[in-house]
C-alpha cells in the first residue's frame, strides 16, 4: 500500500475529469497551488462543498484553514447577498496571499480572514454558523471541535477534511512513527463524531476523506431509540 491516495489511482483520475477546472481566478489559484504544493481542496471535495451549500443554503460559514483562500472563495460564491465566510489562518504569508486573491475576485464583502491560531481565535467568535469547515492541523481537530460546537447553529453541518489521512487512519500498516500521534488523535476524533448523540455523521472516502456531521441539539433524545 502506497499510503498516498485513499482511492485507486484510476478512480481519482476519472473523477478529476468529471470536475473540470474552474474559470478565472479559481483556475489561477488551482495552478498556483499545484506549482507551490499548497494543499487546497481536491476537485471532488470542492464539488461536495458546492453541493452541500446548494442543499443547506447557509448564510454564515466558518472555516479553519484558509491557505490561499480557495475553498473560502468556493463557499463565498454559493452565498446569498447577506452571506459571509469567516476563515481563520495562522500563517501570515498565506493570509496575505488569501487577501490578495479575495480582493482580485471582488469578494471582500463576503469573506473575512482572521489571522491567528484557531485555538485562540475561536473562543472570541460569537456568531452562529450554518456550516463549519475544518481543514487545518490534523492533530487538533478534536480541540477545534470542542471550541466550534457552541458556534454551530442547530441543524448546522460540520465538515472535516482529510480525516482518512492518506489511508493511515484506517490501518497501522501505513503509519510511520512520526505520524503515530496525529493518526491516533484523528481516530479518536472520528470515534467522537460517530458516537455523539448530537451528531449524525457520515465518513466519505472522497479526496483524502471527508466527515460530514449534522448537528442536532435535541439529538440525544432521538438516539435513545
Ligand atoms: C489544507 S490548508 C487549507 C486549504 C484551504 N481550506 C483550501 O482548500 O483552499 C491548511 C491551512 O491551515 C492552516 N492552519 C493549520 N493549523 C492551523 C491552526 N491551528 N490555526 C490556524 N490555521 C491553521 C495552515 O497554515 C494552512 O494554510
Amino acid at each position: 500500500m502506497a499510503g498516498e491516495k485513499i482511492n485507486l489511482e484510476f478512480i481519482t483520475e476519472y473523477l478529476h475529469t468529471l470536475f473540470p477546472q474552474k474559470d478565472g481566478i479559481l483556475q489561477e489559484m488551482e495552478t498556483y497551488a499545484a506549482q507551490y504544493a499548497i494543499p487546497i481542496v481536491h476537485p471532488e471535495v470542492r464539488a461536495l462543498l458546492e453541493f452541500l451549500c446548494k442543499i443547506k443554503k447557509p448564510i454564515q460559514i466558518l472555516e479553519i484553514g484558509t491557505a490561499i483562500g480557495y475553498s473560502a472563495m468556493v463557499f463565498a460564491k454559493q452565498l446569498p447577498e447577506n452571506g459571509k465566510v469567516i476563515t481563520i489562518e495562522r500563517d501570515p504569508a498565506m493570509t496575505e496571499l488569501a487577501l490578495k486573491n479575495i480582493q482580485k475576485a471582488g469578494l471582500q464583502s463576503k469573506i473575512r480572514v482572521l489571522e491567528g491560531e484557531a485555538l485562540e481565535v475561536l473562543p472570541c467568535l460569537q456568531k452562529h454558523f450554518d456550516i463549519v469547515f475544518i481543514d487545518a492541523a490534523k492533530g487538533y481537530y478534536h480541540e477545534f471541535f470542542d471550541l466550534i460546537l457552541p458556534l454551530v447553529s442547530d441543524e448546522g453541518i460540520i465538515i472535516s477534511d482529510n480525516v482518512l489521512y492518506k489511508g493511515m487512519t484506517a490501518t497501522d500498516a501505513l503509519v510511520k512513527r512520526r505520524q503515530k500521534t496525529i493518526v491516533g488523535r484523528m481516530r479518536q476524533y472520528l470515534s467522537l463524531l460517530c458516537s455523539s448523540p448530537y451528531l449524525t455523521t457520515s465518513v466519505l472516502p472522497v479526496g483524502d476523506g471527508v466527515a460530514l456531521s449534522y448537528y442536532n441539539k435535541s439529538g440525544a433524545a432521538d438516539k435513545r431509540f
